[in-house]
């Protein structure tokens, strides 16, 4: 059977690639009070280690350097936060989101932990960002690249807005590779998750979302493949936990 081109992945659904977005939001306004709490129910804790790994590799300077980061698809503003406190008084993050609901618990969250001068929170689809080109030291995206309807769009984009010699570091769910652990993980995902979505979150259809967007998404070397294509150099992977993440990273030179 021939795919319509105007046609993308909702989870195991085919949609419209233009109804992909609003569908997106529907989840994310859906689960906003209780994300980060879900979070740490569903990865039992993980998520804050793969979040570590990333913000190490970002290796903000803690110093009083200048250091301007772009959080892509930050949600609730938790890597920015991270980032933030790892990076001395020249360390600056953007959080640009799409969703109103899940900024709403970031500014919130900022302002409690004291950071809102240094954490700012944007309005904006990473497909086409309301700021300048090489405005960036790195720019980064966590489990957020495989909600994007475009996805080279929003590569492309942040390829434009890094100064030469910036990093773009993306985390997102990738492929178990370690047999028995694919098993175990796919029976966890489809079983304990939704089931934990709806009696935390209220919503079962929102985590089986994610959890199928997780399985349409790309593998590691062909994710790898299409950053590259949005001319980043030096790509490089590394995957975590079995695979269960990978950290991917490239170069604008
Ligand atoms: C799974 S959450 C990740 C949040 C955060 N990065 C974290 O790691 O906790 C995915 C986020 O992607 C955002 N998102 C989806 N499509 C987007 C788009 N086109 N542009 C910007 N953000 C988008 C959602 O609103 C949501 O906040």
């Amino acid at each position: 059977m021939t795919r319509r081109s105007s046609e993308t992945d909702f989870g195991y659904r085919r949609v419209p690639l233009d109804d992909k977005q609003a569908l997106v939001d529907d989840v994310f306004r859906s689960v906003a009070p209780r994300y980060d709490l879900m979070n740490d129910l569903m990865s039992g804790g993980l998520h804050r280690a793969w979040k570590e790994a990333l913000v190490a590799a970002v290796n903000p300077p803690r110093s009083e350097r200048a250091f301007a980061v772009l959080d892509l698809a930050g949600g609730t503003g938790d890597i920015a936060l991270r980032i933030a406190k790892a990076g001395g008084p020249g360390a600056r993050v953007t959080v640009a989101d799409i969703n109103p609901q899940m900024l709403e618990v970031g500014r919130e969250r900022a302002r409690d932990a004291g950071y809102d001068d240094d954490v700012a929170f944007i309005e904006a689809n990473a497909e086409a960002l309301p700021l300048p080109d090489r405005a960036f030291d790195a720019v980064t995206i966590a489990f957020g690249i495989r909600n994007v309807p475009r996805i080279e769009a929003a590569l492309a984009e942040a390829h434009r807005v890094l100064r030469h010699g910036g990093r773009f570091l993306c985390l997102e769910f990738s492929s178990v590779d370690v047999p028995g652990l694919d098993r175990l993980y796919e029976l966890y995902s489809f079983n304990v998750i939704p089931v934990l979505g709806r009696a935390v979150a209220g919503d079962a259809d929102a985590y089986r979302y994610l959890v199928e967007s997780i399985r349409k998404f790309p593998p590691p070397d062909r994710f790898a493949d299409m950053i590259r294509a949005a001319g980043f150099r030096r790509v490089a992977f590394q995957r975590l936990t079995g695979g269960v993440v990978a950290l991917h990273s490239g170069w604008r030179l």
